[in-house]
């Protein structure tokens, strides 16, 4: 089975073509940094310009990579949410438009739970039930998987995502953007964390939702207060802010695994390429099974839309040709039982 996915949710313009659902013969990503560099953050009409250019060339180098031609696949998909409805509208129009062509199923794919597919594609391993946090420029939520395909949401973020919190803390620290890797890379040059640490969101709070807004504020006073910082006194502010962003991720996610006798958790979207991420979460649950997906699986990216294609396919699901694409997602939630 042959499906192609694209994803043009965000700042990506991406396409993948799997077989039997796991196996990633192609993952194309062309990435739209260097145009939203300037602004510090994506520029929705600039986005949805850049994927109009961007689209036919990605499937074509994703077609040479693959050694296939449209008429081999089985199926199409595209991410129909959540995302910039005007980025989401170039992917899905090109995908629908394709299986109108060569006469194949189309599937519209939910860009949250393709993430969370991408630990069940990557990761032969993978023992459920799993707890999994999806952490990106764009969303920070944890979800209950009892098994491939499925999620429940157990806590989101109640105002900016983590990556987002990183974008504007490099940007107070004029550490430059994608702020996340500029903040790590900052924090390892610092010889120790700013004191006093920044304080913990939501401390003593049994909700697993996340708050990164009063990180930033905290932030952005200690700068002004700072006056002309010395490059050394950036590096542990950014350190520091590391360490608190880090902390209330891993803390939300061990209660989440904790809450629901998880058997392992899994980490993806961009911030799962953290180091400290990934070595406090080692650190502090020896003994659970971590699963990362590779890099290009973490991102945004066209693969992990064709594998959670695949799968539903495989159910003998399919959808319209009219189906709409819509900014947000749909989650049912979690309760504790
Ligand atoms: O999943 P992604 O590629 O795109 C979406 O936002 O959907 O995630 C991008 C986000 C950015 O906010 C970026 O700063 C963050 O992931 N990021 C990181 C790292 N690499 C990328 N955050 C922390 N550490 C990193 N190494
Ligand atoms: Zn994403």
């Amino acid at each position: 089975m042959l499906v192609l996915g694209i994803d043009t949710s965000c700042d990506e313009t991406s396409a993948g073509i799997v077989r039997d659902g796991k196996e990633v013969l192609a993952n194309r990503i062309s990435s739209q940094v260097s145009l939203h560099r300037p602004f510090g953050g994506v520029v929705p009409e600039i986005a949805s310009r850049s994927h109009l250019k961007r689209l036919l060339p990605v499937l074509e180098e994703a077609f040479r990579e693959a050694g296939i031609g449209p008429a081999d696949l089985d199926a199409v998909a595209a991410t129909c949410r959540p995302g910039l409805i005007g980025a989401l509208l170039v992917g899905l129009t090109g995908a629908k438009a394709l299986a109108w062509r060569f006469g194949l199923p189309f599937l519209g794919i939910d860009h949250i739970q393709a993430h969370l597919h991408a630990a069940v594609m990557s990761d032969p391993e993978l023992a459920f039930p799993c707890v999994s946090l999806i952490a990106s420029g764009g969303h920070t939520s944890l979800f209950y998987m009892p098994g491939p395909g499925m999620g429940l949401r157990m806590g989101r973020t109640l105002d900016d995502a983590a990556g987002e919190a990183l974008d504007k803390a490099a940007a107070l620290l004029g550490l430059g953007y994608p702020g996340g890797p500029a903040v790590e890379e900052a924090a390892a040059r610092a010889d120790r964390p700013a004191d006093p640490p920044f304080p913990r969101p939501l401390k003593g709070r049994k909700s697993l939702d996340f708050s990164f807004s009063g990180l930033k504020t905290a932030l952005r006073i200690r700068v002004r207060e700072g006056g002309a910082l010395p490059p050394e006194e950036v590096h542990r502010l950014a350190r520091a802010f590391q360490e608190a962003v880090v902390d209330h991720l891993v803390s939300r996610c061990l209660a989440a695994v904790k809450a629901v006798g998880a058997r392992s958790l899994a980490i993806g979207g961009g911030v799962a390429r953290n180091r400290l991420l990934r070595k406090e979460l080692s650190r502090r649950a020896p003994g659970l099974h971590l699963s990362f997906p590779p890099p290009d699986l973490c991102s945004d990216n066209g693969a992990m839309v064709a594998g959670l294609a695949s799968l539903r396919l495989a159910r003998g699901e399919k959808d319209p040709l009219d189906l709409p694409a819509a900014p947000r997602t749909t989650f049912e939630a979690w309760t504790p039982s």
